[in-house]
């Protein structure tokens, strides 16, 4: 079976896409490949941190792999928190902090009109491909539900009437910028293998 790595430890991401993929391919993370490493981040913008950690592991490990990186742009503060929304709020960032000082960032602002964004790198015998997921939607005022993660509770996808944090992870994936690159992945990857 052809193996592909993920360049992630998220085990959460990585039963999400072994599930999507079946037995057609093996998807390995970087605990599977023995890679420990501190894979830089350095990038501007979410493309280019997708990029530097695929082409991280194709140097290192000579074996077709992918990468991901989502942001979370607001256009009231001109894409920010974007390609830093892990670590908005600082060090010992947690994610209630981030959606702190979002809320605080946008009190009294009318505009609440935001994105997410997933970018994923995928380098398939030395070729870069680039996959794109982008929800649109608008942050509320305060939090709503309690499921998901990150900056869910205040992110209410256009179209409806509730924030992510108050849908199952089926329907969010049905909408969600991460759910739209990862068939657009798995697209390929199936074409790919005919
Ligand atoms: P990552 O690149 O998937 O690790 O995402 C970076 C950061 O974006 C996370 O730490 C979250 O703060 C935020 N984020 C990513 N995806 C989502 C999502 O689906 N809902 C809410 N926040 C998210």
């Amino acid at each position: 079976m052809p193996e592909l790595i993920f360049a992630t430890n998220n085990l959460h991401k990585l039963q999400e896409i072994q599930q999507a993929v079946g037995n057609k391919i093996n998807i390995l993370s970087l605990k599977d490949i023995g890679c420990d490493e501190d894979i830089p981040e350095t990038a501007s913008t979410l493309e280019g941190n997708a990029s530097l950690k695929s082409w991280y592991i194709y140097s290192h490990f000579h074996k077709n792999c992918f990468a991901d990186d989502t942001g979370l742009e607001v256009v009231a503060l001109n894409g920010r928190p974007g390609v830093h929304s892990a670590r908005y709020a600082g060090p010992g960032h947690d994610h209630e902090k981030n959606i702190e000082k979002l809320l605080a960032e946008l009190q009294g602002v009318s505009n609440r009109k935001a994105r997410f964004r997933t970018v994923i790198s995928l380098i398939m015998n030395g070729n870069e491909i680039i996959f794109e997921g982008i929800a649109n939607g608008n942050i509320s005022n305060q939090k709503h539900g309690d499921k998901g993660f990150g900056y869910d509770p205040v992110f209410i996808p256009d179209g409806y009437q509730k924030s992510f944090a108050e849908m199952d992870l089926d329907e969010k994936n049905i909408i969600s910028h991460r759910g739209i690159a990862v068939r657009k992945l798995l697209n390929y990857l199936k074409s790919y293998d005919k």
